[in-house]
């Protein structure tokens, strides 16, 4: 039987060198590596093809995926997922390893218990929202992104003394803007798990511009929806000279950076050897304290994402007192 690998939901830097890796894993193996091409979609369209090395030797460096994502509701259906199936069974497929959040995971556990067709989840989101695991391939490209374009706003804002309100991704999760906030030494960081309180940091940053600071950044979870009044409060309540980037897709692209490459394969390699184990059926595989595990989807799905308080801690040093 034969092994497929597919991208789905969110693209990230990462998936690129991943494909890649997989291709020459399983050809080293003997056998026939498929590329399953836009996602759950492509799944049910039988967009699969039989891979080569020439498919993936001019890849590693790019970001996105050169196979396509989607994000799929027909997947959802019985009858899809059946067509899915005969898809695979065609080409006689019945491992599939697939990188993207844990909507793809949950689509994929129950296209498992429908028919059996095996699966290893690789967390793959720039928003490292995934319950189980420290790190979700395309984070580090993502947080690179973030870095260089907020040095570049730096520049600008402290030649003309200004505030800026950089918004970045990551839905519900603010783990972008915390670890930006921390390494960009942002003023204000608005995260959905951390409480604020700007009356505080009116007087700190008032302070820090009367001796000359000249310029102040706030960086925002677009999942706050605070942008506005974080704007509001720079300009009305300290008058401030205040600017407003949206950063927005521009931190899904990009050259995947070695960290992302070096986990694509460490990634990759975990899953293929898992998922030719017998008792491999539908699991994730998770990066915690600098090792490779894999938990089932019911572990994952019954437990919510919460950001380490300790990453809290070293943006506010006082928020926790264990920290
Ligand atoms: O989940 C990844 C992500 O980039 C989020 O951070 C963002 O909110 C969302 O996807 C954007 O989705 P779309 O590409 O569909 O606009």
């Amino acid at each position: 039987m034969s092994i497929a690998i597919m991208t789905s939901g969110g693209d990230c830097a990462g998936m690129n060198p991943a494909i890649k890796y997989f291709v020459e894993h399983i050809l080293q193996k003997n056998l026939t590596p498929y590329l399953i091409y836009d996602g759950l979609e492509g799944l049910i369209d039988n967009k699969i093809k039989k891979a080569t090395l020439n498919d993936v030797n001019p890849i590693i460096h790019l970001g996105g995926t050169v196979i396509g994502s989607s994000r799929s509701k027909r997947f959802f259906e019985y009858e899809y997922r059946k067509k899915a199936y005969e898809n695979l069974q065609k080409l006689g497929i019945d491992k599939v390893i697939v990188l993207g959040g844990d909507g793809s995971f949950r689509a994929m556990d129950v296209f498992y218990r429908d028919f059996g067709i095996k699966f290893i989840g690789i967390p793959a989101t720039i928003d490292n929202d995934i319950y189980g695991t420290e790190y979700c391939l395309g984070v580090d490209t993502a947080l690179n992104i973030i870095r260089s374009s907020i040095d570049s706003i730096r520049d600008t804002a402290s030649s003309f003394r200004r505030a800026f309100v950089v918004e970045t991704m990551g839905r519900e999760s603010g783990y972008l803007a915390l670890i930006s906030a921390i390494t960009s030494g942002a003023e204000i960081c608005v995260i959905p798990e951390m409480p604020y309180d700007l009356e505080t940091k009116k007087t700190e940053i008032k302070k820090d511009v009367d001796e000359g600071k000249r310029y102040v950044l706030a960086v925002v979870a677009e999942g706050t929806q605070k942008t506005q009044e974080i704007y509001d409060f720079f300009k009305d309540d300290m008058k401030l000279d205040t600017r407003v980037t949206t950063l927005g897709h521009i931190q899904r692209g990009g050259n995947p950076t070695v960290f992302d490459r070096l986990m694509a394969s460490n990634f990759i390699k975990h899953s293929i050897d898992r998922i030719f184990q017998d008792d491999a059926h539908g699991e994730v595989i998770i990066y915690k304290k600098s090792s490779f595990d894999f938990l089932t989807i019911d572990y994952i799905a019954s437990h919510t994402y919460k950001i380490s308080d300790e990453l809290i801690g070293l943006y506010k040093l006082d928020y926790c007192q264990k920290c």
